[in-house]
């Protein structure tokens, strides 16, 4: 049938509408032509007929490793790296955003922030691409996302906890201890996700000397992210401010008094007398790097 015909025909019969005619062109013209017409037939529709190129098909479109770790916890000072995993990147870009500010760390193996702390690991070949944020703040706290180039953007999220990390020396703030006895001080570090690497104790504002005077024994276990400071046979020139400070955690003091028999009276006078005596070219830094495994 020829389409005017058909044409004249619904004009006369005022009731089939245009798009009729256009199936019968498909329908007439039943060969290579036809997917064109639908092509056709779909614009005029207003349906979008993007054909997409064979190389951005999904079989060898890049995508994420979705085994990777997702959320990070370090503390403050510590360095912390988000491996992010592309696979079939071929020739497309990595980038890091962050995503409180919309702010791109970097591209590829590029930096483009002025923050120098933030850096792009990638090893040629591999297909992990790690940000690496040095010296970790609690500002740095929040989502990250891993962006590929592609078109539209694919991309995935990761989360960074910045966490300030606190010593606590377990008990009284304040001890009073009968001279003779020991003192006996448990330091534990809290909201850590790694051990300390050392815990230093100190009294006053110096690194205890044990060998200035002796029975005092440290031992820090990294496991269980505990340092014990044992002074035996405490005398009241041992009286003191006691600080646990590990590395990357804020410090945890305790103030203890020797008492010289029982009145406090006595212990103050003693405390005083230890002060104004203490020869500071005794204390040593040590304990650093006892650990328990
Ligand atoms: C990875 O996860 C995203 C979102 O959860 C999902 O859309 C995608 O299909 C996953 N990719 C693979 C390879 O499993
Ligand atoms: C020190 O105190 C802890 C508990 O805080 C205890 O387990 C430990 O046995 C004490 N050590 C000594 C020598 O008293
Ligand atoms: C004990 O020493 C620490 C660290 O030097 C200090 O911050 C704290 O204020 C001191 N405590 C007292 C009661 O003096
Ligand atoms: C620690 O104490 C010992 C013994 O009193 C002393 O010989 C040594 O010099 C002290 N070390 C420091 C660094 O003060």
């Amino acid at each position: 049938m020829n389409c005017r015909i058909i044409l004249l025909w619904l004009f006369t019969n005022r009731l089939k509408g245009i798009s009729e005619c256009f199936s019968t062109i498909i329908r007439e013209n039943y060969d290579g032509s036809r997917i064109e017409a639908e092509n056709k037939l779909n614009r005029a529709e207003g349906v979008s007929d993007h054909i997409v190129p064979y190389w951005d098909q999904p079989f060898s479109q890049p995508y994420f490793d979705n085994t990777t770790k997702r959320e990070y916890t370090t503390t403050v000072g510590q360095t912390a790296h988000l491996h992010c995993r592309v696979r079939n990147l071929g020739d497309r870009a990595v980038s890091w955003i962050r995503k409180r500010d919309l702010h791109i760390l970097t591209v590829g193996i590029q930096t483009y922030t002025n923050d120098q702390r933030f850096m792009s690991l990638h090893t040629d070949g591999s297909d992990e691409w790690t940000l690496k944020i040095t010296s970790s703040q609690t500002r740095d706290s929040g989502v990250y996302e891993c962006q590929v180039s592609t078109e539209p953007k694919i991309s995935q999220a990761f989360k960074l906890n910045v966490v300030v990390s606190k010593a606590k020396i377990i008990g009284n703030p304040e001890l009073h201890i009968k001279s003779g006895s020991d003192i006996n001080l448990t330091c534990v570090v809290l909201q850590t996700p790694d051990p300390p690497s050392f815990i230093y104790w100190y009294r006053g504002g110096d690194v205890i000397n044990y060998s200035q005077r002796g029975g005092i024994n440290v031992v820090t276990e990294k496991q269980t992210k505990t340092s014990r400071l044992l002074i035996s046979r405490a005398t009241p020139e041992d009286s003191g401010n006691y600080t646990c400070s590990p590395s990357s955690s804020d410090a945890a003091s305790v103030l203890v008094h020797v008492l010289q028999g029982e009145t406090p009276a006595a212990m103050q006078h003693s405390a005083t007398v230890r002060i104004g005596t203490i020869d500071f070219t005794l204390l040593i830094l040590f304990l650093c790097f006892v650990f328990v495994r």
